[in-house]
């Protein structure tokens, strides 16, 4: 074979390994994991907290109770471990069959080293590419959104995704405004590559930055390090300004979930389940009503482990697991800090019936 031969050997194989003309590469969800604390905080040990009561945390939000992590030596790491190993043994999955882990959280066991690699270790995944994201509580779709797009690009076939938070320790429980809404637990999303139409088939994400004072942990990062001062002040738990987070909440979910819905021509009908962020019911309400879905499409589960920040997301789908058919179409949408916000939209890729 001359050069000319040589030169078309080489481009061709070079064309036909370029994924733009091979058949087009999907990140479909084929196994799920989670993991919850067993210790519950009810809203009657709250009262006896806070002024406080039942009644205005069931009406103004929709929680009973929430769960905690007890252990003070055990982080947000501990929860991810669980939740992948969940996943692992309920799927049959081979921890060193993973090719990357990405893990979404707000409460890192450290500023570093990330959580992920600590978490990686653990399971015995061995020398992975593994790292941090946080996107407040949208972290996990942001690092759905990425984890497919790792797959998408032909090089990797599996990537763990893991939300975590033990928001318990980022609570203060001296603020009636704060402490009824955060609970602690872990969710977790296998994305494998597949040339089914099927997967994570479209994501909307955005963040203003207009949010910044409204929804923040004050101290303990670069710009204002842990001093005396920070800690007497509480500054290292989460300050909110509810209203205010609130009607931001309600109209970017609402317009992302539209914006993913035109996009893909998905319409209350052909919709399967929902999936929004569960910080408060009066918000995941105002989600379904504008999108037009009826509640018994909705995921919701807020009563019962309040808002876990990033996880709460994966832990729904790990609770409805066993509902979810292979085709189902499902919106996600969340809202956080930033503010930071987005819709995802997934072709569920398998029975969860006959999952154990
Ligand atoms: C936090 C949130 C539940 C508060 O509900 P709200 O209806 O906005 O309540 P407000 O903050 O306006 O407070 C109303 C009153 O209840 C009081 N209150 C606040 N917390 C209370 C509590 N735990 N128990 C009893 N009363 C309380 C306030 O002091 C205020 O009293 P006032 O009218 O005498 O001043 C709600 O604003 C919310 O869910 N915000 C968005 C959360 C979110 O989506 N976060 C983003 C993702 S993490």
């Amino acid at each position: 074979m001359g050069w000319l031969g040589a030169f078309l050997v080489s481009n061709l194989s070079r064309l036909l390994c370029n994924t733009s003309i091979m058949n087009k590469i999907n990140a479909a969800i084929t196994a799920v994991g989670g993991y919850l604390p067993e210790d519950v905080i009810t809203n009657a040990d709250l009262e006896k907290l806070v002024d406080t009561n039942d009644e205005w945390i069931m009406t103004r939000v929709g929680i009973k109770e929430r769960r905690v992590l007890r252990d003070k030596d055990k982080g947000a790491s501990y929860l991810a471990i669980r939740a992948a190993q969940d996943l692992f043994d309920r799927h049959g999955i081979d921890p060193t069959s993973i090719d990357g882990l990405i893990l979404a959280t707000n409460t890192a066991d450290y500023h570093f080293p990330s959580t992920a690699s600590i978490v990686a270790h653990e399971l015995g995944c061995g020398d992975i590419f593994t790292f941090d994201m946080q996107a407040a509580c949208p972290s996990f779709i942001y690092a759905l959104e990425v984890g497919a797009n790792f797959i998408r690009s032909g090089r990797y076939t599996k990537i763990l995704v893991v939300a975590t938070e033990k928001m318990t320790a980022a609570t203060d429980y001296q603020d009636r405004a704060t402490c009824p809404l955060f609970g602690d637990g872990a969710g977790c999303v296998l994305l494998e590559a597949t040339e089914e139409e099927l997967g994570v088939m479209d994501a909307v994400l955005h963040s203003n930055g207009i949010g910044k004072d409204h929804l923040i942990m004050k101290a303990g990062g670069s710009a204002c390090p842990a001093t005396h001062e920070t800690v007497d002040n509480r500054w290292h738990y989460v300050y909110q300004e509810g209203q205010v987070v609130f009607k931001h909440a309600v109209v970017d979910m609402c317009n992302s979930c539209v914006e993913v819905m035109e996009r893909n021509n998905l319409t209350h009908e052909n919709i399967t389940w929902v999936i929004p962020h569960q910080a408060n019911l009066r918000i995941i309400d105002a989600v379904a009503r504008r999108m037009g879905v009826p509640y018994e499409k909705v995921m919701v589960n807020i009563e019962r482990y309040g808002n876990t920040s990033s996880a709460t997301i994966p832990i729904c789908l790990w609770e409805w697991e066993h509902k979810l058919k292979k085709g189902d179409v499902l919106v996600m949408t969340s809202f956080g800090a930033g503010f930071t916000w987005g819709a995802v939209y997934v072709k569920w890729a398998y029975d969860g019936s006959t999952v154990r």
